[in-house]
Formats: structure tokens, sequence, C-alpha cells
């Protein structure tokens, strides 16, 4: 039988009626259409489907929906503002971050929550945060560029 339940996606307040079972991310992609949010192996092992969930990263194909009543979720959709790409987003491009893009929702999000934590990461710290995430194109040196390239141009006031 279906539960009502209500969160805040990309700041808007949504109330759905959802089965037990269904996943945070089955609830982003078909009920809401929020497709940024990838589905790879939907057992947790990608990261594809990363989102924040009250700020921290979270894998959506291990969160069942009823999980996320009253929390705060933010996907790939509500990063940009005002149709100016977030600073991350513009440094993945400019790295050459971005291959094929399946992975880079969930690095995006990744690493928001890290430069959230710690404005001047470590490679090695970057490194740690991207952990959970695959990407099967970049090798991960420019993703690692990208963030570092954010927080850097945040610390010296540049791009905000
Ligand atoms: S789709 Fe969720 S971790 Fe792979
Ligand atoms: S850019 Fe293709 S999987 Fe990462």
């Amino acid at each position: 039988m279906k539960r009502l339940v209500n969160l805040t996606v990309n700041g808007t307040a949504r109330e759905l009626a959802v089965e037990p079972r269904r996943t945070l991310l089955a609830l982003l992609r078909e009920d809401l259409g929020l497709t940024g949010t990838k589905q790879g192996c939907a057992e947790g092992d990608c990261g594809a489907c990363a989102v924040l969930l009250d700020g921290e990263p979270v894998n959506a194909c291990l969160v069942l929906a009823l999980e996320a009543a009253g929390c705060e979720v933010l996907t790939i959709e509500g990063v940009a503002a005002d149709g100016t790409l977030d600073p991350l987003q513009q440094a993945f491009i400019d790295a050459g971050a971005v291959q094929c893009g399946f992975c880079t929702p969930g690095m995006v999000l990744v690493a928001r929550a890290l430069l959230a934590r710690h404005a001047a990461p470590t490679p090695r710290e970057v490194r740690h945060a991207i952990a959970g995430n695959l990407c099967r194109c970049t090798g991960y040196q420019k993703i690692e560029d990208a963030i570092l390239l954010a927080a850097r141009r945040r610390a010296a006031g540049g791009t905000p």
C-alpha cells in the first residue's frame, strides 16, 4: 500500500504517494523526471546516483523514498542558479573533466559536499571523497583537477 512522503527537492516541497520499497532514485527519476541523477549499478557500487540528502552525499539507489521524508534533497538539476553553472560545474568543463558525462552529476554533488566541509582539500582528500564514484572515461586525474580548481577559484574570490 502506498504511503505519502513529504520532502524538499531542489528547494521545492513535494508530496508523493510511494510504495514502501520505492527508492529515492526511482522517485527522482521516474516520479519527478529528474533524470540528471543517473542509474548505473542500482546496487550502491558506482555512485552515479549520488545526491545530497540534508547536505550529505548518498547513493539514491540505496535510500528508500520513505527514508527521505522531511529531508532536503539536492540533485544536479538544483545546482545551477538562474541559468548560470555552479562554479564546480564550470570547473569540470574548464578542466576537461567531462567525457561521456555519466558520472558527472554524482561527482559534482560529492565534490560539493567535500568543499562544504573542506574549503581547501588536498588531492588525497579529493580522491578519498570521490572513491565511491566510478568513472570509466577520465582516469580521475581531470576530475581531481576540476575539484581543486573550483576550490582555488573560491579561495581567490574569482569565480564565486
Ligand atoms: S546506481 Fe546507485 S550506486 Fe550505482
Ligand atoms: S566521464 Fe564517462 S564515466 Fe566519467
